[in-house]
């Protein structure tokens, strides 16, 4: 290993070595412990995008890091080519965290929406009843579900999907929050399926009106479509909810959940459903060599333990308030901020320039100079969504930190 020593060095050798597929801020991070990140140089940060709500408990909580390093000691791969003595445990554990009937281990988020894809579609041909191939699932615009081919092919977003055709068939776009349009989709009987996110997070923490998730829900049942709730970013008390659709009190079809279900430890992701859409899958027809191996079964256990025991649920909820109070009270002092969104941890602010200003790039700089890592979604947004373990006092230093940067920014 070569022995890094500035953060200059570290980034010289990414750009030179790596693929130019990211352009993060100039940062370089070095150790993780709970709100806090710490770059080389020893400089020490609030993480307010806990990669990506990936870090909800916390960077590398001892709880989960325990869970890890016992199961690293006696097994960490058997494929599913044989049995494991932590799957089934898994599998029964998080059924009943959140209410299903079986799971369907994977590993990344994507994977996560091309299960849900797939066990949709079959569900369309097997019990729905729709002609081979035929199978649509709708999309809402503005959607993100990772940068697959089948991924950006329901993408609305220029970035992801130009140059990368052809596209995969049957996916068709609805505009997000329009239950009229949705309701027409709906009404062609080859649609098998709804995929949704409950608050659009990469498009800039877009949140739908109240009632919108519920009775697009109501809608999918008129029609006998599946609903997929998108859960990968909003999910595991992100938004002061379980699930963001609690608020709402339904329940997917199918909940699709990565990111935080491994608290930032491995790439774990998982697709919950009923019997009726699950079996339809038979053996050989999905799979991932990884999904479902033991070590990913004992951290996923872990973290969500650590979400419950630790009331990370009720936290997000109150400290969400807290927050959007302080910045609702930055909109009306500061002309630079137009408006705060966001439901518990998973919130941003849209600053008053057009979407391709560097002002939002440049206000992240300014922050990260001033001891707080976020960054902006869309150019003018900045996504602000700290670990869950962030307590009272910590979220007004930042919030004073937010107020401080933008009211001296020029
Ligand atoms: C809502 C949503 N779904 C899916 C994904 C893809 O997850 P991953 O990057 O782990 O593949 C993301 C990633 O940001 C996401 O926000």
């Amino acid at each position: 290993m070569i022995n890094i020593k500035s953060s200059s060095e570290a980034i010289a050798l990414e750009s030179k070595f790596g693929a130019k597929n990211y352009h993060p801020l100039p940062v370089v991070l070095s150790k993780g412990k709970g709100v806090y990140l710490y770059d080389i140089e020893g400089n020490k940060y609030y993480d307010f995008l806990s990669a990506y709500s990936a870090v909800n408990q916390g960077h590398c909580h001892p709880k989960i890091l325990k869970a890890l390093n016992n199961q690293a000691a006696n097994l960490t791969l058997t494929s599913r080519a044989f049995h494991n003595d932590i799957l089934g445990q898994y599998e029964k554990f998080i059924t009943e965290f959140f209410g299903y009937d079986r799971v369907l281990p994977m590993n990344t988020g994507v994977e996560g929406g091309e299960t849900a894809v797939k066990l949709c579609r079959r569900w369309g041909y097997d019990i729905k009843g729709i002609p081979d191939n035929r199978a649509k699932i709708i999309f809402a615009e503005g959607n993100f579900w990772g940068r697959t081919l089948a991924a950006i092919s329901s993408s609305t977003d220029p970035t992801s999907r130009v140059g990368f055709g052809p596209y995969m068939p049957g996916f068709e776009l609805v505009p997000y929050n329009d239950l009229k349009a949705l309701e027409r989709a709906l009404s062609d009987p080859d649609v098998a399926g709804f995929m949704v996110e409950p608050i659009q997070g990469e498009a800039g923490v877009v949140v739908p009106d109240d009632g919108y998730m519920k009775n697009a829900y109501d809608l999918c049942r008129k029609n006998n479509v599946l609903f997929i709730a998108d859960e990968v970013q909003t999910g595991i008390a992100r938004t002061g909810m379980l699930l963001a659709c609690d608020y709402e009190d339904f329940k997917p079809d199918i909940l699709i959940l990565g990111k935080a279900l491994s608290g930032g430890v491995l790439p774990v992701s998982a697709v919950l459903c009923r019997d009726e859409i699950m079996l339809t899958i038979k053996p050989g027809e999905h799979g991932s060599t990884y999904g479902g191996n033991p070590l990913a079964c004992a951290v996923a256990m872990a973290a969500l333990e650590v979400i419950k025991n630790e009331n990370l649920i009720e936290n997000a909820f109150g400290l969400g308030n807290i927050f959007r109070s302080r910045m609702n009270q930055l909109v009306k002092k500061c002309d630079l901020v137009s408006l705060v969104r966001g439901k518990g941890l998973l919130n941003a602010i849209v600053i008053n320039k057009s979407e391709d200003s560097e002002v939002a790039w440049d206000i992240c700089l300014k922050l990260k100079d001033n001891g707080l890592l976020a960054k902006p979604t869309h150019g003018n947004i900045i996504r602000f969504a700290p670990p869950l373990v962030i307590n009272e006092q910590q979220i007004h230093e930042c919030c004073d930190i937010i107020e401080k940067t933008i009211i001296e920014y020029k």
